[in-house]
């Protein structure tokens, strides 16, 4: 679906565009270093707020609202594709997410459903309230968890350290690691498609723990299945590929050929997109840890990152990873005024 939006950097951008400044959005930038979002957090349970349009709709404009970026991200979670498999999904404070039915054997495996879109009808529904408000005043983008990162929360139960569990799946048992991920992959491809139905102007694909793969491991069991989901979606908005180890996996990632691949902060940004096939644009890389710092600080940082990307084509300016939850808000609002006065 294609819209006219009165803000239209960040699919500029996407598409390889020159813009007369980067486009901004964050990571995690409807969350809880928000005031606004506590307000809403106290009265509902994370995935209430997830699953109820209208509040879903409340917390993504928050950002719109309060921060004036280029770019609205669906309230959601990458979880809620597991969940709707099977998985048992909780939330609590202080602990993060849990599944307390672990997936780690061909039984527990063989439970998990691929036919399970209409769990998810919520989504499309918060979609459609969301572009209502937004208006076409900016770009909503969509997300989906990539398979390797799924798998990591099922077999682990939760977060994890060092994914040992995971890790001994795919050396001891790499069979029952593939059909997991082939039935993750499957959901997704259905899962990002009723995203892109819905209305939203971009999907980004999150596969935050790649990092924790060796090369080998990374092509096996994660770029794999994150090819087969890009080859097999609609590609009428541009596709983010994110990973963190994207610095070292990017030239792997671009096989799988998205429109943008988003970078975390170990790289050089320019180097990367040099690096890169030309079609691909890249979006980052601030390491979120200069936020906490003192305002001249941050400006520098953004300026320098801005002055060293000067004429290249097709970049969205993001942070390498997530705010933190106790990133000052001041901070946040600074940092993106820095990148809205800012001209090439
Ligand atoms: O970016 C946004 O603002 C959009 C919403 C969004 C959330 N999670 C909201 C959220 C998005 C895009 C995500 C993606 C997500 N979720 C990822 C990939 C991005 C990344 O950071 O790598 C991952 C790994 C998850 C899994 C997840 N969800 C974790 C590990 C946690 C707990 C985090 C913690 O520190 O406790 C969540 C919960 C979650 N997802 C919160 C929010 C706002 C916090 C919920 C709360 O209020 O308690």
């Amino acid at each position: 679906m294609s819209q006219i939006l009165e803000n239209d950097l960040l699919i500029r951008a996407a598409q390889l565009q020159q813009t007369e400044r980067p486009p901004v959005w964050m990571m995690r930038q409807a969350g809880r270093f928000m005031p606004e979002y506590w307000e809403i957090k106290n009265k509902y349970s994370f995935l209430e707020m997830c699953k109820t349009p209208e509040i879903a709709a409340d917390v993504t404009m928050l950002p719109v609202d309060l921060l004036g970026i280029d770019a609205a991200i669906l309230f959601s979670d990458i979880l809620v594709t597991a969940e709707a498999m099977g998985g048992d999904l909780s939330f609590e404070q202080g602990v993060g997410p849990r599944f307390s039915n672990p997936i780690r054997s061909k039984a527990d495996a063989a439970n998990l459903s691929v036919d399970c879109l209409d769990k998810l009808s919520y989504v499309p529904d918060a979609i459609k309230v969301i572009q209502q408000r937004l208006d076409g005043k900016l770009p909503l983008i969509g997300f989906a968890g990539a398979p390797f990162t799924i798998l990591s929360y099922l077999v682990e139960g939760g977060s994890s350290k060092d994914f040992k569990k995971t890790k001994l799946m795919l050396n001891n048992e790499p069979e029952l690691a593939h059909s997991i991920l082939q039935k993750i992959a499957d959901v997704t491809i259905q899962y990002l498609n009723l995203q892109i139905d819905a209305g939203v102007n971009a999907v980004q694909l999150f596969d935050s723990w790649a990092l924790a793969l060796s090369w080998n491991d990374y092509r096996e069991f994660s770029h794999k299945y994150n090819a087969y989901i890009l080859a097999n979606i609609k590609r009428s908005v541009p596709v983010i590929s994110f990973c963190k180890g994207s610095s070292v996996f990017a030239p792997i990632m671009a096989e799988a050929k998205p429109d943008v691949i988003s970078v975390d902060w170990n790289a050089d940004l320019k180097i990367i997109k040099q690096s890169l096939p030309s079609g691909i644009a890249v979006q980052g890389n601030l390491d979120p840890f200069v936020l906490y710092a003192d305002k001249a600080v941050i400006r520098k940082k953004i300026l320098d990152l801005f002055e060293r990307m000067r004429g290249e084509g097709g970049f969205i300016f993001n942070l390498g990873h997530g705010i933190m939850p106790d990133i000052p808000f001041d901070n946040v609002k600074y940092a993106i005024d820095v990148v809205k006065e800012f001209r090439y």
